[in-house]
């Protein structure tokens, strides 16, 4: 390590229980939609996440893995729902680990918002009966649309939020086999849970709905299920929408007390992410400026104590370090950037002055990388 590389704080490590994070660059989770149709990885995903692995990142997440079948958004996505899907896991976590990442993973139910093309197919809900891409009954807390012409949930009774609280502590228990070392909870953007959050989506009138107290009740419970199969030594993240940004939806003050709560169930670090509930946008829909949901992160990590990872449009090395530095989230989390650019971390850590003969790049890249700099810099000296 160099001596400027002491100046940066976005490559100082993070120790979460006893997991060590070697700097607070992550990669955010992200569905690919490439999955077999039986929720089993392909060759890509090995590949893909590879590639993310080697970019430097402290911790990668790989996407968003399904609980249960019928909790899945695409019937391409990638799953965790039985006890077999575990070994085909283990490749993606060997291939994020072998160059220093540290490998985590997403548990998510996507209720309501299930059931749907892929966002190259149209993103809208499968309808044709009696063919491959037949339609399955989604569920949520109230049998309400996500959107209009969307398919109507089945509102879930006690057994069926049973089930759902064990699919997710039995994706705990498999995520913990298959080597991934820190786990999200999906809490946020529409899914299940965040549709038992949502007073705009939560219509009970039973111990899981109606106040603050039932609505957030069933995210308590995944957590705590979850936790007690999650193994002690090893961190848990929670990913909520802070905000709804809808009139008379889940707001900010929420989160933070909710963030309290969690934090007594044993959660380590709150993910926070913003909307997806109540109209129809994606990130590529609506314009937002640089970092806007750091002050999420901000707020929660100050009000109610406990680590927060930072998300959405954090694109420059020099934000990310700001974001840090200024103790406004613990962790900074590249989503899109990362896909372009798989090795945003290693530039970062050079254009921050961290990695400044890059050592951290594979040695192969790193010597050459190194002379190619040294070649520049002595030529621009004998121009000058
Ligand atoms: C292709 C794609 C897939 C995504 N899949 C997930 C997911 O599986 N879980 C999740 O919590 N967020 C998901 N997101 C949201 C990202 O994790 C991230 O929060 C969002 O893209 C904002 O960060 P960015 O501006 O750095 O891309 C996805 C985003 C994209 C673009």
């Amino acid at each position: 390590m160099s001596s400027a590389s002491q100046g940066s704080q976005l490559f100082s490590p993070l120790d979460l229980r006893m997991v060590r994070l070697r700097n607070r660059v992550v990669v955010s989770p992200m569905q690919q939609y490439m999955a077999e149709e039986d929720g089993r990885p392909q060759a890509f995903h090995v590949q893909h996440y590879g590639r993310l692995g080697i970019g430097g990142a402290g911790l990668v997440f790989t996407e968003a893995l399904i609980v249960a079948p019928e909790g899945r958004v695409t019937r391409h996505d990638l799953g965790i729902w039985s006890d077999d899907m575990v070994e085909t896991l283990k490749p993606i976590v060997e291939a994020i680990s072998a160059h220093g990442a540290t490998p985590g993973t997403q548990l998510l139910h996507a209720g309501r918002k299930g059931s749907v093309s892929r966002p190259w197919e149209g993103y809208s809900p499968l309808i044709t009966a009696g063919t491959a891409d037949a339609p399955w009954q989604t569920v949520a807390a109230s049998a309400l649309p996500a959107n209009p012409g969307w398919h109507v949930p089945e509102a879930l009774d006690e057994d069926g939020i049973a089930r759902a609280i064990e699919a997710h502590a039995m994706g705990a228990r498999r995520a913990a086999r298959a080597g991934f070392r820190v786990l999200d909870i999906h809490a946020a953007h529409g899914y299940l849970i965040h549709s038992f959050l949502s007073p705009l989506a939560n219509k009970r009138t039973d111990r899981w709905g109606g106040d603050f107290e039932g609505r957030i009740a069933f995210l308590i419970a995944v957590s705590t299920a979850v936790r007690a199969e999650w193994p002690a030594d090893l961190p848990l993240f929670v990913r909520l929408s802070c905000i709804d940004d809808q009139p008379d939806g889940w707001t900010l003050e929420q989160s933070v007390e909710l963030a309290r709560r969690l934090a007594a169930v044993g959660v380590d670090v709150i993910d926070c992410s913003s909307g997806g509930l109540g109209e129809r946008t994606t990130t590529k829909q609506v314009r937002r400026p640089e970092g806007y949901q750091v002050p999420f992160a901000e707020r929660i990590r100050k009000d109610a104590d406990i680590p927060t990872m930072a998300v959405g449009l954090i694109t420059t090395p020099a934000f990310a370090e700001s974001v840090i530095a200024e103790g406004r989230a613990d962790l900074v989390a590249i989503g899109r950037e990362a896909l372009m650019n798989p090795h945003w971390p290693l530039m970062a850590a050079r254009t921050l002055g961290h990695d400044t003969d890059f050592r951290g790049w594979p040695p192969s890249w790193g010597w050459w990388l190194d002379k190619r700099a040294r070649a520049a810099a002595s030529s621009t000296q004998s121009s000058t």
